[in-house]
């Protein structure tokens, strides 16, 4: 059977920055660069964006695109014989549906809140009053898996109206008016009477801050995000590189993606950031950040009800096009792993998704006195996926693509610059294949030795 394609090329840009955008730009972004010190943290997280992401980037897409399939078989297809690569098939999996353990919850507070703005649930509350909202919310089990269910059943409902006419139609439109809407509430927000300093803690780089916390465990946050924000290492966004043709070359897709997904992300700082010194919000506030402040520029801003009520609405859209893409990727492994139909993966990953969800709301809740290595369960679910699973199965992706143990150098080059566009660079071989991955290791081991002292 002929692989179903994408109907346009703005359509597979839109779809890989609908799944690269989401709660990692406008709901973990904000929070870790709070927790991490301002402007220097940002600056060491666009440099990996770039020395990192990119090539990693356009990486994956060749990957999904020379084997035409998910990453259930794309290893197989293109590996030597004999070769045991595939096997990383089932941590790239184990990594997707991690991710939406404690996404699906997450995503549950953005709907939630939609639901509050237009109630107007948020309507004369003082800074104080917005947060305790928040914190009763996040301690209520019943209303969490509510939401937590809803955006699950959602998900799958879209996914199993196949590709075309589900994924591709409602991320289109959705990507679009998000990108609008929040560049109105940037302008708005650094606008703010006593904005300045939240917009100098954001943009003017104090690297005595980075002390703060020890340098390498700032780096080995900014590299989690850098791979979190581009959905990177656990075939994610291989699978929309099968479901593209050869027209374009990939390193000018990669480039086009990184660009709308970065530009949302700083934009959502330029959102956060002056609210918070206008509000007297701590940026370091944690994972509730972007919850505690935005109420706050709604209530004093005209028609903030209804600004507050399309944002929410808009960051759903978001996180719903991530799980999508992610939800999508869970469903065609099962489909070219087992052969299962559309209907039977749809049912059965949908039921799963449930089932794992619930330890990230019960730490909340009636497990909260539980943690691992200091974290709760929604912490140490997103650690584990965020600084383990992608910056490890990014370098899977690496090695696989540079090594002539796996599919190897010119293999992949002839696939990224098959069509026009910008070409992969021929010359950071060396760099690809020697420095990139002992930064990365070196990186990782350095965060563990930090996060251990800590303890
Ligand atoms: N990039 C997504 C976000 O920013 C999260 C994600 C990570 C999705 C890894 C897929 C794979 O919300």
């Amino acid at each position: 059977m002929e692989r179903e394609k994408f109907s346009s090329r703005l359509g597979f840009i839109l779809i890989s920055a609908g799944c690269a955008i989401g709660l990692g730009n406008v709901w973990r972004f904000p929070y870790i660069t709070g927790k991490y010190g301002g402007a220097a943290f940002v600056l060491i997280y666009l440099f990996f964006l770039i020395v990192m992401g990119l090539p990693i980037m356009v990486m994956e897409f060749a990957v999904g695109r020379a084997s035409q399939k998910s990453i259930a078989t794309s290893f197989n297809v293109l590996e030597k014989k004999g070769s045991k690569w595939h096997i990383y098939r089932y941590f790239g999996m184990a990594g997707n549906y991690l991710l939406m353990m404690f996404y699906t919850t997450i995503g549950g507070w953005m709907l939630a809140y939609f639901v509050k703005m237009i109630k107007g649930d948020f309507k004369g509350l003082d800074a104080a009053g917005v947060e305790q909202a928040f914190g009763s919310l996040t301690t209520d089990l019943g209303t969490m898996l509510f939401w937590m269910l809803l955006v699950v059943v959602i998900g799958f409902a879209i996914c199993s109206l196949g590709l075309q006419s589900g994924v591709e139609r409602i991320t289109k439109g959705m990507m679009v008016i998000l990108l609008l809407l929040m560049i109105v509430l940037a302008v708005n927000s650094c606008l703010l009477p006593g904005g300045t300093e939240g917009l100098e803690f954001y943009l003017k780089p104090d690297f005595g801050k980075l002390t703060e916390y020890g340098l390498s465990e700032v780096i080995f946050a900014a590299m989690g995000q850098a791979f979190f924000t581009l959905s990177l290492g656990i075939g994610a966004l291989a699978v929309f590189g099968s479901y593209i043709g050869k027209e374009r070359k990939l390193t000018g897709e990669a480039v086009n993606i990184l660009v709308l997904d970065t530009f949302v992300a700083l934009t959502a700082g330029l959102i956060i950031f002056p609210a918070c010194s206008a509000f007297g919000v701590d940026p370091g506030e944690g994972p509730g950040l972007v919850f505690v402040t935005l109420p706050n520029v709604f209530n004093n801003m005209k028609g903030g009800r209804f600004w507050g009520s399309l944002f929410f609405l808009f960051m759903t859209f978001a996180a719903l096009s991530t799980i999508i893409a992610v939800f999508q990727n869970i469903i065609s492994f099962a489909q070219d792993l087992w052969n299962w139909s559309l209907k039977k993966a749809v049912l059965i990953n949908g039921a799963a998704i449930a089932i794992l969800s619930l330890p990230c709301i019960f730490g909340m809740t009636i497990w909260s006195d539980f943690s691992i290595l200091g974290k709760s369960i929604l912490d140490f679910e997103d650690f584990l996926v965020s600084n383990n699973m992608l910056p490890l199965g990014s370098l899977v992706y690496l090695l696989f693509c540079v090594t002539r143990y796996g599919w190897g150098w010119k293999n992949f080059l002839k696939e990224a610059n098959t069509g026009e566009g910008i070409s992969f660079p021929k010359k950071i071989k060396v760099y690809l294949t020697f420095i990139l991955p002992i930064i990365v290791l070196y990186i990782f081991v350095q965060g563990y030795i930090s996060l251990f002292k800590s303890l």
